[in-house]
C-alpha cells in the first residue's frame, strides 16, 4: 500500500521532528520598525486606524526608542509629520526638519540602532504628492533635485540608510550621486524599487497626513496588475546603484517578492504596510483571529517568499512574542 504514496506525515510526528525540518525562521534581526515623529511637545498620540502605533514628539521619542532597543530590534525607519507644508516640501530638506532632528536624537540615544530615513515629499507638500507639480502633473526631474537635497540632509543628520519611496524615475542614481558628492559614500540606499499604487496605504496617509489633495499617485506608483514592470523597476534601480530593494505592499505581492529575490542578488525588503496591519488589528479586536498566531504566520510567510527583512508596525509585538518562544 505505502509503495503507492509518500508518507509526508513521518516528518511531522513531534515538535522536535518538525523543528528539524523547518525551512524558514523569523528573527527579531529581520525587523525594521517604522516610527512617526511630529512637532510640538509631550505628544504621544495613538493613530486611530493603527492601534498600538503613535505619533511622538521629540521629547517623548526616547521612551519609544528605549523600548525598541530593549526588545532587541536593530533598526527603525523614521517618518516625519511637519506642521508647515508648502508647494516644494521645504521641511523635507530643512536642516532642522522633524526627521533631521529626530535622526540626530535617535543616534545620540542609540548609536547602534540602524536608523533609516524615508526620503519622500508627500508629507511635506501642501498638495500631498511625492514631487513637484507642473500643470497638475508630478514633474520628474525637478522633483529629483529636491529629493537629493532631502537625502543629503538626512545623511548629514546621521541617517544610516536612505530609503527613497517617491517612485520618480532616476531617483536612485540622483540620490547616490548626491550622497557621494557630499561625502556619504558609505551610506546605503534602500530603494522602494517596486511600489504599487495601493489601497493598503490608507491608514498611513491618515497617520502621515499625506493624502493627495487632487488626483492620485497612479502616474508614478505602479499598477497592482503588473509583474514584468516590477522587474524593469528593480533592474533599473540595481543599475543605478541601489544597495537593497524593497517591494511594497507585501501581502498581496508575495509573488513579486519571490521574483525580485530570484532575479537580483541584492537584499530584499518587504514593507508590511499600514492597511495590512490595520486589518489584523481590527479582526483581532473583534476576537475573529488570533493576533499573535496570525501575525507571526504572516511575517514568516514574507520571509519564505524571499524577504530578507521586513518593515512592519508589528515589529515590537513580534519581537516580544519571539522572546517568549525562546
Ligand atoms: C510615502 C510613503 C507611503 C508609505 C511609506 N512611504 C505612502 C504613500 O505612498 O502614500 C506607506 C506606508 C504604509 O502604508 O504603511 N511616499
Amino acid at each position: 500500500m505505502s509503495a503507492y504514496f509518500q508518507r509526508h506525515r513521518r516528518l511531522r510526528t513531534t515538535a522536535a521532528m518538525r523543528n528539524l525540518v523547518r525551512e524558514t525562521y523569523l528573527h527579531t534581526n529581520d525587523l525594521i520598525y517604522p516610527i512617526f515623529t511630529v512637532e510640538g511637545e509631550n505628544v504621544k498620540h495613538e493613530i486611530s486606524s493603527m492601534p498600538g502605533v503613535f505619533h511622538y514628539s521629540l521629547d517623548r521619542l526616547e521612551e519609544e526608542i528605549q523600548e525598541v532597543v530593549e526588545l532587541g530590534i536593530q533598526s527603525v525607519i523614521l517618518f516625519g509629520v511637519p506642521n508647515e507644508k508648502d508647494a516644494c516640501g521645504r521641511e523635507a530638506y530643512a536642516e532642522n526638519g522633524i526627521v533631521q532632528q529626530a535622526t540626530r536624537k535617535v543616534k545620540q540615544w542609540a548609536p547602534q540602532l540602524v536608523t533609516m530615513a524615508d526620503t519622500c515629499l508627500c508629507q511635506y507638500t501642501d498638495h500631498g504628492h511625492c514631487g513637484m507639480i507642473h500643470d497638475e502633473y508630478v514633474d520628474n526631474d525637478s522633483s529629483l533635485e529636491l529629493l537629493v537635497k532631502t537625502a543629503v540632509s538626512q545623511a548629514q543628520a546621521g541617517a544610516d540608510v536612505i530609503a527613497p519611496s517617491n517612485m520618480m524615475d532616476g531617483f536612485v542614481a540622483a540620490i547616490r550621486q548626491g550622497l557621494d558628492d557630499a561625502g556619504f559614500i558609505n551610506v546605503p540606499v534602500m530603494s522602494y524599487a517596486v511600489k504599487y499604487a495601493s489601497q493598503f496605504y490608507g491608514p498611513f496617509r491618515d497617520a502621515a497626513h499625506s493624502t493627495p489633495q487632487f488626483g492620485d499617485r497612479k502616474t508614478y506608483q505602479m499598477d497592482p496588475a503588473n509583474r514584468l514592470e516590477a522587474m524593469r523597476e528593480a533592474a533599473s534601480d540595481v543599475a543605478e546603484g541601489a544597495d537593497m530593494l524593497m517591494v511594497k505592499p507585501a501581502l498581496a505581492y508575495m509573488d513579486i517578492i519571490r521574483e525580485v529575490k530570484d532575479n537580483f542578488d541584492l537584499p530584499v525588503a518587504a514593507y508590511n504596510v499600514s492597511g495590512e496591519y490595520a486589518m489584523i488589528k481590527a479582526a483581532a479586536q473583534r476576537g475573529w483571529v488570533d493576533e499573535k498566531g496570525i501575525t507571526l504566520e504572516m511575517l514568516t510567510g514574507l520571509k519564505r517568499a524571499g524577504a530578507d527583512m521586513i518593515l512592519t508596525y508589528s515589529a515590537k509585538d513580534a519581537a516580544r512574542w519571539l522572546k517568549e518562544q525562546n
